[in-house]
């Protein structure tokens, strides 16, 4: 290629990190953060070589048909579901993610999450902010005990040991799921037990397993009753994972207690029963939203694009 390869940027990103594309391609971006409806991104993308995305970017058949000329597809996220690896192989286009730069931000909110439902606080913000605390009493807005209960980690990849690491200082026991033996284990003090035995033993479930159509409602009605009198469910991994509509139900029947979620099915629209029910904290999808998680992951599909612009191995690619 003799010119500059052209890139569309489908969202604003930092400054770093436009300075760090611009010498290498011919860059339209999106300095006002536009949504930009499916024509205008199939219109934007159609001459183009490379795409840095997001999740909200649906990189489909359709979408690969309109663009001829495409080569590398960069998504500024660790999940990649919104993407047809194996469509993007058969066509020879790379792809890549941001794993690791995250990690600890997202493990931070997953436990946020944990603590905030299990102690009720965004109910209990409502309410006094809503002028109603006239007294103390003693059974006044009872939690559930999140130090020395038992965690289940349903996905024990980086994020979910590094959920593991921070349950220690809870002096908690650990129980995870995980389609294979994770090699760390022992370190982590983690038991691996089949999904219907973390759902009635954990006191506590963090779901961070990716979505797949395997994962899709992995917890449903039928999982939901299975789970612990009072117990906490997060989700801090995709929307869908969870049934939306059995959650809310069970939130108003039980038998669990609480719920804290990241993510939701059909985001960012949130399923209107969810925002009925008390004990749900709902945050909007913000796990790795601190300032260095989420340019490191502009920057690493940055230097994806370098790379690949360069003729260099890629930093981290996703295999079909
Ligand atoms: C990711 O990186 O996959 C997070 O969910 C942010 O979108």
């Amino acid at each position: 290629m003799n010119r500059r390869p052209k890139l569309l940027v489908t969202r604003r990103v930092f400054p770093e990190v436009v300075e760090r594309l611009q010498p290498h391609f011919e860059l339209e971006g999106n300095a006002d953060d536009a949504l930009w409806p499916r024509e205008e991104l199939l219109r934007r993308a159609a001459d183009r070589d490379a795409l840095f995305v997001v999740g909200s970017d649906r990189i489909d058949r359709e979408l690969l048909d309109a663009c001829p000329q495409l080569k590398i597809v960069a998504t500024g996220t660790v999940g990649y579901n919104h993407i047809d690896v194996a469509a993007c192989a058969e066509r020879g286009i790379a792809v890549t993610n941001t794993p690791d730069v995250l990690t600890e931000a997202t493990a931070d909110l997953g436990w946020a999450l944990l603590m905030a439902a299990a102690r009720r606080l965004s109910e209990t913000e409502r309410w006094l902010r809503e002028g109603r605390w006239n007294s103390w009493a003693f059974d006044q807005f009872l939690g559930a005990d999140v130090h020395g209960a038992t965690l289940g980690i349903v996905g024990m990849g980086r994020i979910g040991s590094a959920i593991a690491r921070r349950a220690r200082g809870f002096s908690m026991q650990v129980l995870y799921h995980n389609r294979s033996p994770a090699p760390n284990e022992a370190e982590l003090g983690a038991r691996r037990v089949a999904l219907d035995e973390l759902l009635r033993s954990a006191d506590h479930v963090v779901l961070v397993v990716p979505y797949t159509p395997q994962t899709h409602h992995l917890i449903g009605e039928r999982e939901l009753a299975m789970m612990k009198p009072g117990a906490v469910l997060v989700n801090i991994a995709r929307g869908g994972i969870v049934d939306d509509a059995a959650l809310a139900k069970a939130l108003r029947s039980g038998p669990i207690g609480a719920a804290g979620l990241d993510v939701y099915e059909n985001e960012p629209k949130v399923n209107p029963a969810l925002l009925e029910v008390p004990n749900v904290v709902l945050t909007p999808h913000i796990g790795s939203a601190t300032r260095s998680s989420r340019l490191g992951m502009a920057m690493l599909a940055a230097e994806n694009l370098v790379a690949w612009a360069g003729g260099q191995p890629l930093r981290t690619p996703v295999s079909a």
